[in-house]
């Protein structure tokens, strides 16, 4: 098999960067993902839609067979299409390990299973561990083992010396990080910045390189540690942003300025760019918050205190606690009132509520006392104790003295706010912890509105 990569390199010294690979004509890889969760879903359909034969491998057998039946287990806009095309075209096929490793072991697997926040901060690596100690020891004939879990600089090379090097045939090894984003993964898949490959194995990076044949994206091949620090200095990059902006949107509360001016005329500077600078309640989600952990982790581990990084993640801690403490100095008898929670997922266009703000709302009001009441649009089946969960925004709102907008819900932008001043007690305060509202038509409508670092509205500064 003769694979080339482009020769197009855009840096002589360091890592390689090519436009794309060449695909050898009419080649199909034999691909196995283990882990459907958001990232082993998204990578399995996607691949089986590029024309590869995909098994999608489980320990979750409920997971497992609502998958075959061409039930997407995540929300996540357009996988259940891809979902029911690769399972009807034959590419794409779902099981659990219950018969052994050996026979679902692909060319090309992938592992994507989960790599969660340990109580100490690090990222907890058991579910990897177990993955590749079984593929280790099942393994035989060679294969490309691909790491697309997020995992810590140095897990590529303690795998490769601790289970990889006594397997009985070899196995190469690749870190290939993931960046998308949970509510637009399907279209990052095809419209990614980069894709990141990280190996000293060059036959291994050309094969990996190959299956992303049909993506035009700059692949930036180089070391495995190197790979795996791209990833965690990303997040954390990302995660400064929204903290740096939360901090002057507070900032601006003290002084009386405008946030919505200040993040645009920031973002206007090629410099430094619009994204991330929209201020709010602060970041959540299953990546960010454990991964700038993990990175602190491991920076305080190798003997380096990585002080900015620890500010970012403070910062970040204190951001989501806003609204509890705007609204227990607004309304002193919070305990007695109704406060309605809009929004569990952490960000719009996802059922994923990992780390999302809401989550730590929800039980700091209701241990104050509050009659908290709690509506998601999508991230309905979450159980929740200390809050009622209610169908519509209408129900939640009914009777409410406040309410706090915690995901960017495009329904609560969109929302009829005279109709939910004319349901709510006074004072009828809306805290918008996602600047997403219009703070006119709220006034207009009755409202007292609060929000992070806007001008007009109620100033808020701690
Ligand atoms: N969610 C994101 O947006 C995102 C983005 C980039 C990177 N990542 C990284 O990708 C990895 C996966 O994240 P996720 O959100 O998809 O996780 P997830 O928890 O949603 O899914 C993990 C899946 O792995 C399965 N699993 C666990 N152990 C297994 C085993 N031994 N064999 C087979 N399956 C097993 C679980 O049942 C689960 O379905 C993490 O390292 C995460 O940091 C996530």
């Amino acid at each position: 098999m003769v694979i080339a990569c482009d020769t197009l390199l855009l840096l002589t010294v360091g890592p390689t960067v090519s436009k794309r690979c060449l695909k050898e004509e009419g080649h199909v890889a034999r691909v196995t993902v283990i882990g459907t969760g958001y990232v082993g879903l998204v990578s399995g359909v996607c691949l089986a839609n590029s024309g590869h034969d995909v098994t999608c491998v489980d320990i979750d057998p409920a997971k497992v067979a609502q998958l075959t039946s061409g039930r997407s287990t995540i929300y996540e806009p357009g996988i259940e299409e891809l979902l029911v095309a690769g399972l009807a075209n034959g590419t794409l096929r779902f099981t659990t390990p219950s018969d052994g490793w050996a026979p679902l072991i692909g060319d090309i697997t992938f592992v994507a299973v989960g790599t969660p926040m340990a109580a100490n901060g690090a990222a907890d690596l058991s579910q990897v561990r177990a993955v590749v100690a079984d593929l280790a020891a099942a393994a035989d004939r060679p294969f490309i083992l691909v790491m697309k879990s997020t995992v810590p600089p140095g897990t590529g090379a303690t795998v490769k010396s601790r289970n990889l090097s006594d397997a009985a045939v070899p196995i190469a090894y690749v870190s290939n990080p993931e960046f998308l984003r949970e509510g637009h993964a399907v279209a990052d898949w095809y419209h990614t910045d980069r894709i990141v490959l990280g190996s000293d194995d060059s036959s291994a990076l050309a094969a990996v390189c190959e299956l992303y044949a049909d993506i035009d994206a700059p692949i930036l091949e180089t070391d495995t540690a190197s790979a795996e620090t791209i990833k965690y200095a990303s997040n954390a990059f990302l995660s400064t942003k929204i903290s740096f902006i939360n901090e002057i949107a507070n900032l601006c509360d003290a002084i009386g300025a405008d946030i919505d001016s200040v993040s645009t005329g920031i973002g206007m500077d090629t410099r430094i760019g619009p994204a991330f600078l929209k201020a709010g309640i602060g970041y959540g989600g299953s990546c960010f918050p454990k991964d700038t952990r993990a990175l602190d982790f491991i920076a305080t581990l190798n003997g380096y205190q990585f002080t900015l990084l620890k500010s970012v993640i403070e910062v970040n801690n204190r951001q989501r606690l806003l609204p509890v403490i705007h609204l227990a100095r607004a309304i002193p008898d919070l305990h007695e009132r109704t406060v309605a929670v809009l929004g569990l997922s952490f960000k719009p266009d996802t059922d994923d509520v990992r780390e999302a703000p809401a989550v730590d709302i929800v039980p700091l009001l209701a241990e104050g006392g509050a009659n908290v009441v709690v509506y998601d649009p999508i991230a309905a089946h979450i159980p929740l104790e200390d809050a009622t969960r209610v169908a519509t925004v209408w129900e939640a709102l009914d009777g409410a003295s406040a309410a706090i907008v915690t995901t960017e819900w495009p329904e609560f932008r969109d929302l009829d706010w005279a109709r939910a001043r004319s349901m709510m007690h006074d004072p009828a305060l809306v805290y918008d912890g996602r600047n997403c509202l219009d703070g006119d038509t709220l006034r207009a409508a009755g409202i007292e509105y609060m929000a992070v670092g806007r001008q007009g509205a109620h100033r808020a500064s701690i």
